[in-house]
């Protein structure tokens, strides 16, 4: 039985990827701040150093899968707590559990972004400050940006951070990958469209198949990432979206 650890397992997108996995008849560990089999907030470094413990321990070592899908949205104040688990949280769990990974059978990760990774604003010195692997500075960052630049940031970083390490994991015998969603409705977007200035802009985001998608559409984009048709994607970037980055970029990829 394959055995999988998903961030975030609780609601929405995570919990829909449990729910394919589990229905396939894969273990799946989850992690969040409730209702998971680890309980760890993975927006703080102890909370992050336990969980992989915890998880080490759980599954002896072995991993056959990891969904970084643990996020909060850009309305979340304050902007810090953003870059914290988006960034510093998904990419600690990945990077903690790469050994167990590589123990495992045809093992693959998976971190959830988000399309907003490529909006204007998206790329600056929040992006350069994850990267660079500092935190403090990029919590600093993220207060005096806002929350759209702490979210894009992190999304964008969280992406480059796989497409740097996706070749090193290759010749360790994982693959690495990242989704981009657009919006789906989970009650990150309920808490986005809830708010005044976020509101109004998700309402009128562009989605060309019109409407916004589901947890499940995203998750069987994660499940397809994770399994053995996608045995040659590898530090892809998978925008499922609904055609708003194409929209919008029509001429980048
Ligand atoms: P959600 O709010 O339904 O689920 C997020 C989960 O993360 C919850 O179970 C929550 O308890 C958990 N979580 C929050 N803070 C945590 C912490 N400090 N430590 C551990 N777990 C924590 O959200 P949704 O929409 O399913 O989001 C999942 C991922 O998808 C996020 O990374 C989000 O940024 C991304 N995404 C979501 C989009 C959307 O429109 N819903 C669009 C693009 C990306």
């Amino acid at each position: 039985m394959r055995t999988t650890v998903v961030t975030g397992a609780a609601s929405g997108i995570g919990a829909a990827v449990r729910a394919r996995l589990e229905t396939a008849g894969e273990r799946v560990l989850g992690i969040d701040l409730r209702d998971a089999e680890v309980i760890a907030d993975l927006a703080r470094p102890e909370g992050r150093t336990a969980a992989a413990a915890e998880i080490r321990r759980a599954c002896n070592g072995r991993l056959d899968g990891v969904v970084a899908c643990a996020g909060i949205g850009p309305h979340v104040d304050p902007a810090a707590a953003i870059v914290s688990l988006d960034y510093f949280g998904a990419v600690a769990t990945l990077a903690d559990l790469r050994d167990a990974l590589a123990a495992g059978e045809r093992p693959a990760a998976v971190a959830v972004s988000s399309n907003s990774s490529s909006l204007p604003g998206a790329d600056g010195p929040i992006v350069r400050s994850c990267l660079a692997a500092d935190e403090d500075r990029a919590r600093q960052l993220a207060d005096e940006l806002g929350g759209h630049a702490a979210y894009a940031g992190a999304k964008r970083a969280l992406a480059l951070w796989v497409r740097r390490n996706a070749p090193a994991w290759a010749a360790a015998g994982i693959r690495l990958n990242a989704v981009a969603p657009g919006a789906v409705v989970t009650p990150l977007l309920r808490g986005g469209l809830d708010h005044a200035v976020f509101g109004p802009a998700i309402r009128g985001f562009p989605i060309p198949t019109g409407g916004f998608g589901t947890a499940d559409q995203i998750a069987a984009a994660i499940a397809f990432l994770l399994g053995p048709d996608a045995a040659f994607c590898c530090g892809s970037v998978f925008f499922v979206d609904g055609g708003s980055d194409a929209l919008l970029r029509p001429d980048d990829y």
